[in-house]
């Protein structure tokens, strides 16, 4: 054990003891500390902090933050364990014996033995960079041990595949955890950065105002059509839009009217079936313009810019993230995607945040830039 020094604002905080090493072999955050510090840290990664309007960029004094962990202090030690938990050589000194850092990729439905075709390039990518590709059957998560079977004890490890519902995630990780496999994102880590109520507040000045219902009730959306008062709307659930059916599952023309709302949620829910997630989201329609840019955030900070996925070959200009990132930092994900747009008069908007071990890369761009981005 030994002192942690907190190194974001001055004068520097003591914030207590950390084995950071171990916390950073296991991707994560690990507190052995001292009674108060091991107690409160272990409360805030429980609950994942939200952000505290208090606390602001309020620096830390040594007294302050040994007495009471505020969540400041504990996202910007987060931040400093995940960093160590990327850096090749302190990761490897972290566990000798044990694979740090390994690529969880579906298996090919077809043919198990292979990769999806789908995550081929990202596989092979890993593997030249020296990085331990492991398949998972995603077909089987219903059954995650049997999903998981194949997977060797590793820490640090990231999928790159299919979406999984949160819950079908939160399975996966432990029957990982099972098999002493670490994944870097935690169920409910997975959970805030999939579903939209998980990252809504904390994106709110930067993204359409948005109001939704749990579950595919209806009824619900009444409510939730007061909440934006009038004018247009964009219709998804808390996880994916039908934007391919834009006029009859997606666009609301105006939120008044109600029999125009309940016709677009019935279709929705028609086309979206059992995948389903959540409940109705309802967001303010905002004039859009270019293509969107995906961005992707490694440890909270800015690490890809990429075009999306729809669009591989358009790559918007003059993107400014300075608004964009003290947020993202703050939500202390350790692998997101937030995609952004600028609206016609020229402010830079997020159009959603994904988990980004299940958001699509561009088709354009080299998998290895990920895959050195991620190990
Ligand atoms: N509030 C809005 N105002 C205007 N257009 C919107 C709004 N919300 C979504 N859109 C448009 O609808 C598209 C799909 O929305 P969104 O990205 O939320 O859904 P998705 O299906 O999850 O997308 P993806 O395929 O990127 O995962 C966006 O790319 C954007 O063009
Ligand atoms: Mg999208």
């Amino acid at each position: 054990m030994r002192q942690y020094v907190l190194s974001i604002g001055t004068p520097q905080a003591i914030v207590g003891d950390l084995k950071t090493r171990e916390a950073a072999a296991h991707g994560g955050f690990v507190a052995v500390g001292v009674g108060r510090f091991a107690d409160e840290v272990g409360d805030l990664v429980r609950t994942e902090p939200e952000p505290d309007p208090a606390a602001g960029r309020r620096k830390c004094h040594a007294g302050e933050a040994t007495r009471s962990i505020d969540r400041l202090c504990y996202r910007g030690l987060r931040q400093e364990v995940l960093g160590l938990a990327r850096g090749k050589g302190e990761r490897r000194a972290a566990r000798a014996g044990t694979i740090q850092g390994m690529l969880l990729v579906p298996g090919d439905p077809l043919n198990p033995r292979r990769v999806d075709p789908h995550f081929a390039a990202q596989a092979a990518a890993a593997r030249e960079s020296g990085i331990a590709v492991a398949r998972i059957d995603h077909d089987a998560l219903d059954r995650p041990d049997e999903a998981v079977a194949g997977v060797p004890a590793g820490d640090d490890a990231v999928y790159r595949g299919w979406m999984m519902t949160a819950s079908e995630y939160d399975g996966f990780a432990k029957a990982l955890d099972a098999r002493r496999v670490t994944l870097r994102t935690s169920g409910d880590e997975y959970r805030a950065a999939h579903e939209l109520p998980g990252w809504y507040e904390a994106l709110r000045p930067l993204t359409p105002e948005s109001a939704w219902t749990d579950g595919p009730d209806l009824a619900g959306l009444d409510a939730v059509c007061e909440r934006l008062g009038g004018g247009p709307a964009v219709l998804r659930d808390h996880v994916k839009s039908m934007k391919h059916y834009w006029d009859e599952a997606a666009y609301i023309p105006d939120v008044t009217d109600r029999v125009a709302v309940q016709r677009v949620a019935a279709r929705f829910l028609e086309l979206r079936g059992d995948a389903f997630t959540g409940g109705f989201v309802l967001r303010r329609f905002e004039e859009f313009t270019g293509a969107e840019a995906r961005t992707w955030w490694i440890g909270g900070s800015c690490a890809l810019i990429t075009p999306h996925p729809d669009t591989p070959d358009e790559l918007p200009d003059g993107l400014d993230l300075v608004e964009v990132e003290p947020l993202v930092t703050d939500l202390a994900l350790p692998f997101v995607t937030v995609d952004l747009v600028r609206r016609t008069d020229g402010a830079w908007r997020i159009v959603e945040l994904g988990d980004g071990q299940v958001s699509d890369w561009p088709g354009t761009r080299a998998p290895a830039d990920l895959m050195a981005a991620l190990f």
